[in-house]
């Protein structure tokens, strides 16, 4: 893999047209069209005297040139001003109308509005909403016994994890286990990677997908359990990278489809498994590959470059979401990049709009989309306890400093929260969740600072505080000093599914040497410790450990080193 950031400031691109007015067009899922409308209302901020909302609603009648939503608060809360339709209120009735671009609802159709209020003592969920007149369902996001599913999302719950355990991976517990110490964390759920056709049936003696599916369904017993499989095999993958080139060339878009996705969604609709809640998450760096690592940006590579024009990244994206999303039990996150990679103004809302693109191709809708990771096998710290983007010394912006280099974002929690918008006023559905990879961004060990940089100078403050004790955010090859993050838990923050580890800790990014292997993975010089860097990371040191093994292969040095480095520590 490669997580490269882009060279700062590249002119962009205005996008034009207007924003916050999501209007898909999709067919009516089969699972809810006896339901006329879904209204979708979700409080997105709540300072406990006032709120903002945000509704989306679902036509899945007649096709309309102008709505109105109504609804009753039980509640003293008052709508102070809206946006995207004409929100009025008469003691407790509330009416949203259509704004004069927004009144065409097809069938199936969907748009979106906000709002703000006041209220005082609690902030509830009204009961019950109309749309023109006709009672609509009510979707809080719980899919529990007692809400209605999501729009387009079969029986899913809003959150997968919430209440489940998470699949242990066998394979990876023993190579963690035969490791001195490493019983400590050999029971924590990790990512089961499908890399390649050979992993679907078991490559090399290596349980299969299959195998993986039953096991799941003995750890899960009689509660519920999430299973996190990872997708990644697309034509020319890894398109600025060598380390995670992969076996189909970039013309491959028909192998992908037949050969990988099609065996996998087949196994994965076997009715066998329809009690797991399982988790893809899609095609990591290959689409925000597409907005950064391309001509005529000075990062550009001639592999993303043909990627881009040959469309079979979007259409393997699409293909993929569209297939899996077809099987109601799987919950497709899309990978998101990561702060240190995406967070610059000229990265991120066109990150948004490529996933989109890819969300509404082959046959995919947003609906597909349960939500967005961020960070996977990367290792962007979580939080960083001791600066804010928001701090200044002397006058001078943290914005200003090398390390954050004019970035919007110092960590990865304020990103995701931040995607997780950028993603709703896109026309992503206003529910969906977030992922982030702890696997290996602990920063923990006795380098880690306990207390901000001195205020010198904004490098000696921003430098002195960090976590992140990398050279540059854009290295992402096996790094020297990082440490295991947070343990896998649900619900840990607000828009925040999980932290997960889908990377599982130990194993190699890429080798800092050539070594023959038949994979199709090269050899990256960003693994390479004696390495200085190209555009994709400001050129710098690489920062990676060294005598690594092929991406994928057990890195025993590393596991030591992140158990070691751990955040919070390991007893
Ligand atoms: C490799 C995959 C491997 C995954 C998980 C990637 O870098 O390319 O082969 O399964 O890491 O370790």
């Amino acid at each position: 893999m490669s997580r490269t950031r882009t060279a700062l400031l590249a002119a962009m691109a205005l996008i034009a047209g207007a924003s916050g007015t999501a209007l898909a067009a999709y067919p009516a899922d089969a699972g809810v069209s006896a339901i006329p409308c879904t209204v979708d209302y979700k409080v997105q901020n709540d300072w406990g005297t006032g709120f903002t909302a945000n509704v989306t609603i679902t036509n899945n009648g007649a096709a309309k040139s102008s709505w109105a939503v109504k609804w009753s608060y039980a509640g003293n809360q008052k709508v102070t001003s809206g946006w995207n339709a004409k929100v009025t209120q008469s003691g407790t009735a509330v009416t949203a109308a259509n704004e004069s671009y927004n009144g065409t609802l097809p069938t199936g159709g969907s748009t979106s509005f906000g709002f703000q209020g006041t209220y005082s003592g609690t902030n509830a969920v009204p009961a019950t909403f109309t749309l023109d007149g006709v009672t609509c369902n009510v979707d809080d996001g719980g899919g529990g016994p007692t809400n209605p599913p999501d729009p387009g999302t079969g029986n899913r719950v809003d959150n997968p994890y919430s209440g489940a355990k998470v699949y242990v991976n066998p394979e990876w517990a023993a190579n963690a286990a035969a490791e001195p110490g490493g019983s400590r964390i050999a029971n924590q759920p990790t990512g089961v990677w499908l890399d390649r056709v050979a992993a679907i049936a078991g490559a090399g003696g290596k349980m299969g997908l299959r195998a993986h599916l039953d096991e799941a369904l003995k750890q899960k017993g009689s509660g519920e359990l999430a299973v996190q499989l990872v997708i990644y095999d697309l034509p020319g993958r890894d398109c600025a990278a060598l380390a995670s080139n992969g076996e189909f060339g970039p013309t491959d878009i028909d192998k992908y489809k037949t050969q990988y996705i099609d065996p996998i969604a087949a196994i994965l609709a076997d009715p066998k498994y329809a009690s797991l809640r399982i988790v893809t998450t899609v095609e990591l760096d290959s689409l925000p590959n597409l907005v950064t690592n391309v001509s005529p940006r000075n990062t550009a590579t001639p592999n993303c470059d043909t990627m881009k024009s040959n469309g079979n990244y979007i259409k393997g994206v699409g293909y993929a979401l569209n297939k899996l999303g077809d099987v109601p039990n799987v919950y497709n996150y899309v990978d998101a990049g990561h702060h240190g990679w995406l967070g610059w103004d000229d990265n991120f809302s066109a990150t948004v709009q490529t996933i989109k693109q890819a969300a509404t191709a082959e046959g995919a809708t947003v609906n597909d989309v349960h939500g967005f990771i961020t960070n996977t096998a990367n290792y962007s710290a979580l939080k960083e306890p001791y600066y804010t983007i928001n701090d200044s010394v002397n006058g001078k912006s943290v914005r200003e400093s090398k390390w954050v280099d004019w970035n919007r974002y110092v960590d990865e929690l304020s990103y995701a929260q931040a995607f997780r918008q950028e993603a709703v006023s896109q026309g992503f559905a206003s529910g969906v969740g977030m992922l982030i990879d702890t696997s290996r961004n602990g920063w923990g060990g006795s380098a880690r600072p306990t207390g901000p940089g001195a205020k010198t100078d904004v490098d000696t403050y921003v430098d002195g505080g960090r976590i992140d004790r990398r050279l540059n955010t854009g290295n992402w090859c096996n790094q020297s000093g990082a440490g295991l993050g947070e343990r896998p838990q649900a619900s840990p923050a607000a828009g925040i599914d999980a932290y997960v580890w889908i990377k599982p800790p130990g194993e190699s990014d890429g080798a800092s040497s050539a070594i023959p292997n038949d994979e199709g993975k090269g050899f990256d010089r960003m693994c390479d410790p004696t390495y200085t860097g190209n555009p994709r990371n400001n050129n710098h040191m690489s920062g990676a450990l060294p005598n690594a093994p092929l991406s994928g292969h057990w890195f025993s040095a590393q596991f030591q080193q992140l158990m070691q480095n751990a955040y919070p520590p390991l007893p």
